[in-house]
């Protein structure tokens, strides 16, 4: 197809919000139909939490959502779904992981957008080689993305990075995207999700995060107070935990881990830790 440019109109579709205004900011104000997000992270840094809230949010605005996961079954989800607080009847669950059969369902279901946990678990027939491969990872990636574009729907793909970075699989499919966020776990166990590359917004940003029971939550530094950073033993940190300080802290800030910590298994006799902390403001 060819067209004479000054013909094409510019007519550019409202963005979608995530929900979550503060990460719509962070996005260039909101999401772009059509277009399609790597997120990179490290295990265990709360991808399929994030992913499975703005599925929620997705949903309850009335746009249809098919999560489709290759690494938990169905129950795990829900589980993790429950404590999210993410129930819209608007979320589907798949398990399909051929890419071909995943088509037909995103033929018959057609849902708006596409969450996939995780690229590295796709694999297509038309390639022999294994699922997580540099080969099948790109290949199913191109066909998605080609996919989702001619039809206009949203598409996340969830990818597994290691601490130094992107892992040479990921590597390959940075060009690809529109979109690539790298979700990271701080020292005191904040996130902070990057915008690596944005074709729709500024790069660079940062918005920071902490995990609650209930999900990521924004960690907006104006709320909280200076670091204090202080040595203490089992017994003071019995008398903090006694007073409900770490626990109710945890909600705020960035005490989640501190918490874990001390439920986990009680310090030595005498032992001593630093612990560093920041004070809501009050
Ligand atoms: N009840 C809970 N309260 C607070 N935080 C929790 C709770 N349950 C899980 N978490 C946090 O959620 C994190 C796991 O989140 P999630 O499964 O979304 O991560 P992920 O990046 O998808 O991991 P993976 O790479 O294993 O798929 C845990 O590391 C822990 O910090
Ligand atoms: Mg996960």
């Amino acid at each position: 197809m060819i067209k004479q440019l000054n013909k094409i109109s510019a007519f550019m579709p409202p963005r979608v919000s995530t929900g979550i205004a503060s990460l719509d900011d962070f996005l260039g104000g909101g999401i772009v139909e059509g277009s399609a997000f790597l997120f990179a992270g490290v295990p265990g840094s709360g991808k399929s939490s994030l992913l499975m809230q703005l599925s929620e949010n997705f949903a309850e605005q009335g746009r249809k959502v098919l999560y489709v996961s290759g690494e938990e079954n169905f129950n795990q989800i829900k589980a993790r779904a429950n404590r999210l607080s993410a129930n819209a009847p608007d979320i589907y669950l798949s398990d399909e992981i051929k890419l071909e059969e995943l088509f037909a369902s995103i033929d018959s279901e057609n849902p708006k957008v596409i969450v996939i946990d995780s690229i590295q678990m796709l694999t297509s027939n038309t390639l022999k080689s294994m699922a997580g491969s540099v080969s099948q990872t790109r290949y199913c990636l191109l066909e998605l993305i080609a996919k989702i574009k001619k039809e206009n729907r949203i598409l996340f793909v969830i990818g597994h990075a290691t601490k130094s970075g992107l892992i040479a699989g990921l590597l390959t499919l940075q060009h690809m995207v529109d979109v690539l966020l790298y979700l990271i776990v701080n020292e005191d166990g904040t996130r902070t999700l990057l915008s690596k590359k944005n074709r729709f917004g500024e790069t660079g940003k940062e918005w920071q995060a902490y995990m609650t029971p209930s999900g990521l939550k924004e960690n907006p530094e104006s709320e909280l107070g200076e670091v204090i950073t202080k040595e203490v033993n089992q017994e003071q940190l019995d008398i903090l935990c006694s007073k409900g300080f770490f626990f109710s802290s945890a909600v705020k800030g960035n005490l989640g881990l501190i918490y874990e910590k001390i439920i986990g298994g009680r310090l030595p006799q005498d032992a001593k830790i630093t612990i560093s902390y920041k004070f809501p403001k009050l």
